[in-house]
């Protein structure tokens, strides 16, 4: 089977270990190739696929958007996010999924298994594709508000204005949400501030960090980035990125083979590998 990841710049990912791991444990014979495509050439790109008949491919920056017109069919929970990170090839016709927001919460929940989201408030920061997959899930499951902040706060509010119903979130500005820091049980850091090389970078000081908060990062590189690092030194517990990445690679895998692949210690490995071991 044919598999890849689309974006740019992929160069570095990690995905492709992720998935030969998968297909290793499942028997399934197959490659998961890199395919760095400057914005410009994603036409070119996908006009080739669809001759090559890949089986199916993920979707990363900054393509999660724009992809969704090159599609056949968009699954619901994806439609509503209006982002997709997963594309399986179904007898020639191409479907879009979104498994990054099930990735999250799956990994959320599986470190802090006593979290209960009705009496939980969080603070998501950002607005981008992956901070969409998120906040959907995060409002689906209940959680007693869902706040974001965001650089451009048009993004964030075009995305509460798609979203949600139930009337559970407020807009803030970076400044605003530093202020207000203390008011949340979860903060969730989506963005792609204090990613490598840029590892000094943070989006907002945490310096009104209640004690006892989930500090949460979608970056796994580095594993542990400066906002986990300044969370933990305010007393905040901290929730690396990388559980995300694995969470929502085996679910794209399962959408392509049907098959779950079975995690073992390949967690344990990712963490390792990323480590830089
Ligand atoms: P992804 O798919 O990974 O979410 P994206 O859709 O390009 O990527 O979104 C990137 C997010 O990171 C956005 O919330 C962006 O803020 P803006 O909406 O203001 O662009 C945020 N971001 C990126 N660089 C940033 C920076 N230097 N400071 C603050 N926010 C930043």
């Amino acid at each position: 089977m044919k598999f890849g990841l689309l974006g740019f710049p992929v160069k570095h990912s990690i995905s492709p270990w992720i998935h030969e791991q998968f297909m290793k444990k499942t028997g399934i014979a197959g490659t998961y190739e890199l395919f760095e495509t400057r914005p410009e050439s994603l036409e070119e790109r996908i006009k080739s696929w669809r001759k090559e008949e890949i089986d199916g491919f993920n979707v990363t920056i900054p393509f999660k958007q724009d992809i969704v017109p090159f599609l056949d069919k968009v699954e619901e929970e994806a439609k509503q996010i209006g982002a997709v990170n997963t594309v399986v090839n179904q007898n020639g016709e191409w479907k879009g999924y979104n498994t990054d927001g099930r990735g999250y919460y799956r990994s959320l929940v599986g470190s802090f298994p006593d979290l209960v989201p009705e009496l939980s408030s969080v603070l998501l920061i950002g607005a981008g594709g992956a901070a969409r997959g998120i906040y959907h899930v995060l409002v689906r499951e209940g959680f007693q508000r869902v706040d974001i902040t965001n650089r451009t706060l048009e993004k964030a509010s075009r995305l509460v204005r798609e979203e949600d119903e139930n009337k559970k979130t407020t807009v803030l500005s970076l400044k605003q949400a530093e202020g207000n820091l203390s008011n949340y049980d979860v903060v969730i850091q989506t963005t792609s501030v204090g990613m490598e090389p840029s590892t000094e970078e943070i989006p907002i000081s945490l310096d009104n960090l209640k004690r006892g908060t989930i500090v949460s990062d979608i970056v796994y590189k580095p594993l542990t980035t400066r906002f986990l690092t300044e969370g933990k030194k305010r007393g905040g517990v901290i929730h690396q990125g990388h559980a995300m990445l694995l969470y929502q690679a085996q679910y794209a895998f399962e959408i392509w083979t049907g098959k779950e692949a079975p995690l073992d210690s390949v967690l344990q490995q990712l963490e390792y590998r990323l480590r830089g071991n």
